[in-house]
């Protein structure tokens, strides 16, 4: 059914359906149904419909609502949208008075009111998810003690790091993710509802009492802008990208701890591959596909904003676009989430020791607090490496002699200090890579999660 019959004579060609209707609105079903429901209880309440009439319609949309929660709401193939198709059930259910559900309405207003609600929900969901793998990534800090193991710049290793630290460092970039999340709320709870087509309405709307109706913090205040934005669709979109991105970080570190070359970790079963060919592999599959998945996140967003960016106001039925593009980003979020989530938790930390030569510049601090600038302390540091590693050895095994030779300032007892676990014990800036500093942050990290 279209909802515009009126001043055509032919009815749309079989081209034009399959080019313009898109199914993919079909989940903002019970969220159309309780707009539609918000929206029938102000008409009655200032008047443009009577009590019967509201209590016809709101009796037709329970039912619809009934439909939608139980899954027996019958498509129809000529329904255009997801509105058309309410409408359509609803005259169904109660006959003509359902012609007037759509006073003082349009789609343009009804479809951002729908993705509005629809995405108040599932950003609580993807706060919930984020949380939670955050939740896992404590775990399994807290499991894997005082390990130590190399930070790397470059690919190269850097200097000595618990193994908490490293892993700490996800669930504070996945906090923020969150926090993102929690912000965008802001701008996405506010109704559109009562913008109709564009401009208003002559009808004595209340657009202030469908907005308290359906619990939403504030009201439009242009109606072509409530319209015709897609701001927040596209900030919602970039949470998940960003939050993908996050996850593709973490899953490229997990596909490299996983190798044979770094050796860190082995993943459960359950959460990894074979191979239809290789007996003996074991691929990670799932953070190969959240890296993956995360280009085609991108891709969405990508979408999103360049579909705004030559629209004129206000609704151009490319905004149509916009749903596919959220939806997919959204579902894919909410997957990689649970998916890396359940693989990371499999997981067991098995780390080599780092190379001895991470203590490098731990070696010219020791001079630096005995007075010597740090140019000087590097350079003397720096020839050491040089000779040691010429000779196949590291830092770790260096002699007092050796470290007497390389500058006078150092003593034969700093050689206890050039071990990775010595390292890490001296460290103490806070928020570094120390046993101590990994306490402060599970504790601080557990509060924001509370
Ligand atoms: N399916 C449309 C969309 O998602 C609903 C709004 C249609 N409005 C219109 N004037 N054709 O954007």
């Amino acid at each position: 059914m279209t909802l515009w019959g009126g001043r055509f004579e032919e009815g749309p060609a079989e081209l034009l359906w399959r080019f313009t209707v898109d199914h993919s609105d079909r989940r903002l079903l019970a969220d159309d149904v309780r707009g539609s429901q918000a929206h029938t209880l102000m008409l009655a309440e200032v008047g443009i419909l009577s009590f019967e009439e509201s209590a016809e319609l709101l009796r037709g949309l329970d039912r619809v609502s009934v439909e939608a929660e139980s899954g027996e709401f019958v498509w129809s193939d000529d329904d255009e949208d997801v509105h058309s198709a309410v409408e359509r059930r609803l005259y169904e259910l109660v006959g003509e008075v359902a012609g007037k559900l759509h006073t003082g309405r349009s789609r343009n207003d009804q479809v951002c009111l729908d993705l509005r609600l629809y995405l108040r929900r599932s950003l609580d969901a993807r706060v919930g998810q984020i949380e939670d793998l955050v939740r896992v990534l404590l775990g399994k800090a807290e499991d894997v003690g005082d390990t130590v193991v190399a930070s790397y710049t470059h690919v190269q290793q850097a200097q000595a790091v618990p193994l908490a630290h490293h892993l700490l460092a996800y669930a504070w970039m996945l906090l923020r993710d969150r926090d993102r999340f929690v912000a965008a709320r802001d701008r996405i709870d506010v109704s559109p509802l009562g913008a109709g087509a564009s401009a208003g309405s002559n009808l004595p709307l209340d657009p202030a009492a469908v907005a308290a109706t359906l619990d939403f913090a504030g009201v439009f205040g242009n109606s072509m802008d409530a319209v015709a934005s897609r701001d927040s669709v596209a900030e919602y979109v970039f949470c998940c990208a960003q939050t993908m991105v996050t996850l593709s970080r973490l899953s490229e570190e997990m596909i490299l701890w996983a190798s044979e070359e770094y050796g860190w970790a082995t993943f459960g079963d359950a959460f990894t591959t074979g191979s239809s060919a290789m007996p003996q592999k074991k691929n990670p599959d799932i953070a190969e596909l959240a890296r993956g998945k995360t280009a085609t996140v991108i891709g969405d967003l990508t979408a999103l904003l360049t579909l705004q960016k030559g629209l004129p106001l206000t609704y151009n039925r490319d905004l149509q676009e916009d749903k596919r593009a959220v939806f997919h980003a959204d579902d894919t979020l909410a997957l990689a989430l649970a998916a890396l989530g359940g693989m990371l938790d499999s997981g067991r930390f098995h780390p080599p020791e780092p190379s001895g030569m991470v203590t490098a510049l731990d070696l010219a601090e020791i001079l630096v607090s005995r007075g010597v600038p740090f140019r000087e302390a590097h350079e003397a540091v720096g020839g050491l490496v040089a000779g040691l590693a010429a000779a196949g050895r590291t830092l770790a095994e260096a002699t007092a002699e050796e470290l007497g030779a390389a500058h006078e300032r150092l003593l034969p007892e700093d050689v206890e200090a050039l071990t990775p676990a010595a390292s890490v014990a001296a460290r103490v800036t806070p928020g570094g890579g120390s046993m101590e500093s990994v306490r402060v942050q599970l504790e601080e990290l557990r509060k924001r999660l509370a």
